[in-house]
Parts: C-alpha cells; sequence; structure tokens
C-alpha cells in the first residue's frame, strides 16, 4: 500500500493521477475531508496530520508514504510511519535548503529532512524550486480587476509546475535507484513576474495589467499569506537575496521522468478558469 499525504494539494493530486495512470497500487489518499474525491481505485483514508492515532490507522499496511513536509509535527509523523512498519519516504522538502538555509523556513526543512535520513526508513528527498502555482496568488486580484501588483517584477526564477514534482515522486516512489538520494527540482528556464502575468493574460486571452511595488509594500501585501515567520524568507527567495543556485536551471525533472520539464505557459493554460 501506498500513500499519499497532502493529497488534495498542488502536487498530490497530479500525484495520484500519476499512479493511476502507471497501474501502481494499491493507493490510499490522506485527506482532512472524508467527503474527498479521488481517482477510481483510489481509497481515502480521512485524518489530520495533527492526529497520530489517526494517523497510526491510515498507516495501516503502507510500505511506501509521499509527505508533504509542514502539514504536521514532521518529526512524530516521520517517528509514527516509522513504528506502523513503513519502509520508504519520498518528502517534499524545498530548495531553500540549499539555497537559503539560515532563514527558519528553511532551517525546519533541513531539520525535517535529517529526521528522515535518521529514521532508518529508506528515503527520498525533493527539493523543489518556486512552484507555477504560486501564482493563484493573483487569482483574486485578476478577477476581480484584472490587475497584478508584484515586487521584483523583473527577477526570472526557473519556477515549477507543481506536475513535474509529482511525476519525479512518481519515479522515485515505484521505480528502483532513488532511495538515499535528494534530488533539487526546477522548471526547464527562468520567468519573470512580469513575464507569468503576461503567460495568463494569453491564456485568458485578456490585458492584465502589472504594476510593480516596492518590496515594503509587497510585505504588508503579503503578510497575511505567509506570516510573520516566513514573509521576509518568501521576499528574499523571490529577489530581495538571490544567489546562482538559487538561479540554476537544473535538468533533474527530465532526467528521472524522460519528459521535458513543464514550462509556466503551460501550467497557465491548464489552469486558466482560476484566473476568469
Ligand atoms: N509553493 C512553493 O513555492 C514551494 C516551494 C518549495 C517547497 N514547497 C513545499 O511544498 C509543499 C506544499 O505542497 P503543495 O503545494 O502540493 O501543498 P498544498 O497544495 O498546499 O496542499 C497541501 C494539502 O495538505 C492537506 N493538509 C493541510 N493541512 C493538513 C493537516 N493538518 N493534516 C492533513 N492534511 C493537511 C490539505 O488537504 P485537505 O484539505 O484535503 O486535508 C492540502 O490540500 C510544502 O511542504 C511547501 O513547503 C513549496
Amino acid at each position: 500500500m501506498l500513500l499519499v499525504t497532502g493529497a488534495t494539494g498542488n502536487i498530490g493530486r497530479a500525484l495520484l493521477q500519476e499512479l493511476v495512470a502507471s497501474g501502481a497500487g494499491p493507493l490510499r489518499a490522506l485527506t482532512r475531508d472524508a467527503g474527498g474525491s479521488f481517482p477510481a481505485g483510489v481509497e481515502t483514508a480521512a485524518a489530520d496530520l495533527a492526529d497520530l492515532a489517526a494517523l497510526r490507522r491510515a498507516l495501516t499496511g503502507v510500505r511506501s508514504m509521499f509527505l508533504v513536509s509542514g502539514l504536521g509535527a514532521d518529526a512524530e509523523i516521520i517517528d509514527t510511519a516509522r513504528r506502523a512498519g513503513v519502509e520508504h519516504v519520498v518528502l517534499v522538502s524545498s530548495i531553500t535548503v540549499q539555497t537559503h538555509p539560515h532563514p527558519p523556513p528553511a532551517a525546519e526543512k533541513s531539520a525535517v529532512e535529517k529526521e528522515l535520513q535518521a529514521s532508518g526508513m529508506d528515503w527520498t528527498i525533493l527539493r523543489p524550486t518556486q512552484f507555477a502555482s504560486n501564482a493563484l496568488l493573483w487569482a483574486e486580484a485578476i478577477r476581480a480587476d484584472r490587475t497584478v501588483r508584484a515586487a521584483y517584477a523583473d527577477v526570472g526564477l526557473p519556477t515549477i509546475h507543481p506536475a513535474d514534482i509529482a511525476a519525479v515522486a512518481r519515479v522515485a516512489l515505484t521505480e528502483p535507484g532513488h532511495r538515499g538520494r535528494t534530488y533539487a527540482l526546477t522548471g526547464p528556464e527562468r520567468i519573470t513576474p512580469r513575464e507569468q502575468v503576461a503567460a495568463i493574460a494569453a491564456a485568458l486571452h485578456r490585458d492584465i495589467e502589472f504594476t510593480e511595488i516596492s518590496r515594503a509594500a509587497a510585505r504588508v501585501e503579503l503578510l497575511p499569506f505567509f506570516g510573520e515567520a516566513s514573509v521576509d524568507a518568501v521576499l528574499d527567495v523571490t529577489g530581495g537575496d538571490l544567489n546562482p543556485e538559487l538561479l540554476r536551471v537544473r535538468d533533474a525533472v527530465a532526467r528521472h521522468t524522460g519528459s521535458p520539464a513543464r514550462t509556466f505557459h503551460r501550467w497557465a493554460q491548464e489552469n486558466a478558469a482560476a484566473f476568469r
């Protein structure tokens, strides 16, 4: 049995589709929503990761686990998985562990990686860069008045399509040769916020007005989404504190999946409805 956490999220939903399409199984999806709907043949486990007794029940018979970090107390989740007999965990961490290791969000990811590596279970660690789906933060403003306000308008980052993280996770979960490996994952090219908005506008066949704002103004607007503990780190890794490691386009998606990494333009086309 293979358990997917974060099963209704950007990566988890795509991962379940990948696993079903590739004939992997049996599969179980963990969600807090008992009514959640998943592809045919996928079992639903209704559990909050804060509830370790419920997690233990969801882990019955599970040998492989896809774990999205940061949804609960990761150290306890990893320990519960080990005790339940899980053999292999594929963990979603973050590229910031290697690009910006010191601010709190990355330090937490780094700690989770170490806990997993010390757990005695087999592990594969995925360190994705900024997700294309972060553009959904602009969806309300685009729907309401076709405007976007963002800082660092012309800073291009190698944004990744979440389905490519899922594709690598599927390979790591179901094919040999990926245990004890850490993969930094990016998209196929760097793309700026201004270019992302242009791609969304093209997908909608409508104009969207883009306004570059200062870091201070962006901080005020992003604070409700990211909180005091993370907002400065988010602004650093999206333009305020760049380094070559963060900017580097990597070939890991294509190397492990055999298909080129998907572009932001593709993500925008697939998700245009969210901005209408
Ligand atoms: N966004 C980025 O740019 C970026 C970059 C690098 C790394 N990351 C990492 O990527 C991960 C996020 O992946 P994602 O975007 O696929 O996630 P997501 O879309 O935010 O979805 C996470 C899912 O987890 C479930 N969930 C939330 N709290 C839960 C809880 N207490 N117990 C059980 N389930 C819970 C929710 O499903 P239900 O409501 O169905 O329970 C939700 O759909 C995080 O670890 C993040 O740090 C993100």
